[in-house]
């Protein structure tokens, strides 16, 4: 048996996507019209897609924990049956992304850079969205939506806020864990990393297929890992995600930050509007504005919010930033925060969320986390401390902090389930990992580690800003994946790309850099294909 392919980063982290999950793909299609079954019939959906529900065990280990429907959608292959090279299974992070609308939102342009011999396979992991259950534990929407923290606030409430912060979260934390724990039924301890693994083997077996092609993004890489290694052989080692410890995540968010500044430097005024005439008065002039704004923490996580995906908002930035300056908030506020407040339902009697319910991203992105992870039985003070650690690591440090904070209240634990350590001695098709140098949240360190786990495997590096190279569209890469997929051909180790945009273009037009550029052919387009995906990955995770 078992494993090849593709991984692009380490762990995902950030709420930054709670409020526009899942608008992509959901007013289109119904999924009640389809039967769940132990075969995948297909029937057509969304545009040029096909979907199926799959009947999957909760318990792999016992039958009598019931069922689950995985829902599955495919961007069908074109080619004849010879040259058909089966399916590829995404994941787009999160966790709880919804891998139907990643595949609705980019399976098209997944296709053009792998060619048309593949499935391009979206399916929604047990617990997300279609997929059922569906991981809920609120009453209403407007419960729900009264819990969940205001978009503009990725850590809530913040730690910067007061000293009382991290015993707010903390009974936040204990709050939830009870909800979830009595609301959820008995189902919640199966939605784990484990079992969405399991389940990717029995959709790979739905096909005809034995082993796994896989695209993750982010947490997706996690799932990937935690595959290769319960399918194949044995052992070595990643503890961040299975321990509720992300501090090492933020190794390198502080370069990050650093790279917006030295880039608006070297931009000079014309293509940076936060400019000023060194990198150290531009960082001067960016900590005066926070400190100006401190009770106020917008500005913050905007910041971070940015660093995700530097190549589309650094200039965006930094005209907000310059505005905000002059005592003009709109600009950063309408290039950052869109989410529509709000509104009661007409109908105020409903006690339950509307039928059907799926945008449930919040619910699965804990769910599936503090699941996975080690009980987390810290008290308040060692939260505490733990977030001043955190801090020494990265000033951002709160946003990887509030991971174990919030786990901490967390009451399910399967007996049982994987906690790692992840690696394999021998995979049956080397994994290629995908690595940013400057990485806001998946440090490339974390990429290092884990192509290490799996010896075989290659690491390339791309040299760019943001969180995973999705966020810097490079043809380099994606010529890479290409000849991956199809042709099962490893980069060289040691292996860097450039991505196709710097990261402050210029207004006189010469946007595109040109080293480190590999179009195997040029007639794909595989940069415009990039900037696609790019730009859908933006929509569904608010990266
Ligand atoms: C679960 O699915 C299997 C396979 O279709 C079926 O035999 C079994 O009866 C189902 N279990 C329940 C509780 O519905
Ligand atoms: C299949 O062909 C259609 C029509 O030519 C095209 O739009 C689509 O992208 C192709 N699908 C794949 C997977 O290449
Ligand atoms: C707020 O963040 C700054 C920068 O990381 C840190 O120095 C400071 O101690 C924090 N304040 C509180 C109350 O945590
Ligand atoms: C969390 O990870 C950091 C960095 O890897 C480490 O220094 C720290 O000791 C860990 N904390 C706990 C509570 O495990
Ligand atoms: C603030 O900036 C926006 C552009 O982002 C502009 O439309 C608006 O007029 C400015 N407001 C003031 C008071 O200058
Ligand atoms: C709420 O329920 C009551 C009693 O069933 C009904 O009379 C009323 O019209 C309902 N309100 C709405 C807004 O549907
Ligand atoms: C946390 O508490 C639970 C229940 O008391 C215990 O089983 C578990 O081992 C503890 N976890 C740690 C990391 O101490
Ligand atoms: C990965 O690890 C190796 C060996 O520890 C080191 O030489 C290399 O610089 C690392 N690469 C990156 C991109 O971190
Ligand atoms: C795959 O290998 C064949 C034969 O060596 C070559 O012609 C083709 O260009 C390769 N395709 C890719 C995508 O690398
Ligand atoms: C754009 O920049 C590249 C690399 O710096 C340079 O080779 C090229 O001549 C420039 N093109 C124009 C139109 O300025
Ligand atoms: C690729 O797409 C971009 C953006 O649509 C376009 O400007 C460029 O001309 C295209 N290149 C090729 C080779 O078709």
């Amino acid at each position: 048996m078992v494993f090849s392919k593709q991984y692009t980063k380490f762990l995902a982290l950030g709420a930054v996507w709670i409020s526009t999950m899942g608008v992509l793909a959901d007013s289109d299609f119904n999924w009640d019209t389809l039967l769940p079954s132990t075969k995948l019939n297909w029937k057509p959906c969304y545009s040029g897609f096909e979907c199926t529900r799959l009947i999957v065990p909760l318990d792999y280990g016992s039958a009598a924990a019931g069922n689950a429907s995985i829902a599955i959608t495919r961007y069908p292959s074109n080619s004849s049956k010879s040259d058909y090279l089966g399916p590829v299974l995404l994941n787009p992070g999160g966790p709880g992304g919804s891998g139907i609308d990643y595949a609705v939102a980019f399976g098209a342009e997944i296709a053009t850079i792998l060619g048309d011999g593949f499935d391009i396979v979206g399916f929604d992991p047990r617990g997300v969205s279609y997929s059922t259950p569906t991981v809920s534990w609120f009453k209403s929407d407007a419960e729900r939506a009264l819990w969940i923290p205001p978009t503009q606030d990725i850590v809530y409430p913040s730690v910067n806020e007061s000293v009382y912060a991290v015993a707010r979260q903390w009974a936040r934390a204990q709050v939830q864990g009870l909800f979830a724990e009595e609301r959820a039924g008995g189902y919640l301890q199966y939605i784990t990393t484990d079992n969405t693994a399991r389940d990717m083997l029995r959709i790979t077996e739905a096909f005809g297929q034995e082993k796994l092609q896989y695209w993750g993004i982010s947490y997706g890489s996690v799932l990937g890992s935690t595959f290769a290694t319960i399918f194949p052989v044995s052992v070595l080692d990643m503890e961040a995600w299975y321990s509720a410890n992300l501090t090492a995540q933020g190794l390198d968010t502080d370069k990050g930050l650093q790279m917006f500044v030295d880039g608006c430097f070297a931009a000079g005024l014309d293509d940076c509007a936060f400019y000023a005439p060194s990198s150290a008065q531009i960082t001067a002039n960016l900590q005066t504005l926070l400190d100006s704004t401190k009770t106020n923490p917008v500005p913050v996580n905007t910041l971070f919010d940015s660093l995700y995906s530097a190549s589309s908002f650094f200039q965006v930035l930094a005209e907000g930033l310059a505005d905000l300056a002059k005592g003009n908030a709109s600009t950063i506020y309408t290039a950052f925060i869109e989410a529509p407040p709000f509104e009661c339902a007409a109908d105020s009697n409903s006690t339950s969320p509307p039928i059907p319910f799926h945008e449930n991203a919040f619910e699965a992105y804990f769910s599936i986390g503090c699941n996975d992870a080690v009980a987390v039985n810290d008290t308040v003070q060692e939260l505490q401390k733990f977030y001043f650690e955190a801090q020494k690591v990265s000033n951002f440090g709160e946003f990887f902090a509030y991971w174990r904070v919030m786990c901490s209240g967390w009451k399910v634990h399967r007996e049982g389930r994987f906690t790692g350590p992840v690696g394999a001695a021998k995979t049956s098709f080397p994994l290629l990992v995908i690595g940013n140098t400057v990485d806001p949240v998946t440090p490339i360190a974390g990429a290092n580690k884990t192509a290490k786990a799996f010896p075989g495997s290659v690491l390339l590096a791309l040299d760019a800003v943001g969180h995973t190279s999705v966020n810097a569209p490079s043809a380099c890469v994606h010529g890479y994946l290409r000849q991956y997929f199809v042709n099962g051909t490893l980069p060289e180790a040691g292996t860097v790309c450039t991505p196709d945009s710097p990261l402050f273009p210029s207004s006189t037009g010469n946007s595109t850099t040109t080293s480190g550029r590999r179009d195997l052919d040029p007639r794909l387009n595989l940069s415009k294909a990039g900037r696609a995906i790019g730009a859908a990955q933006r929509r569904i995770t608010r990266n």
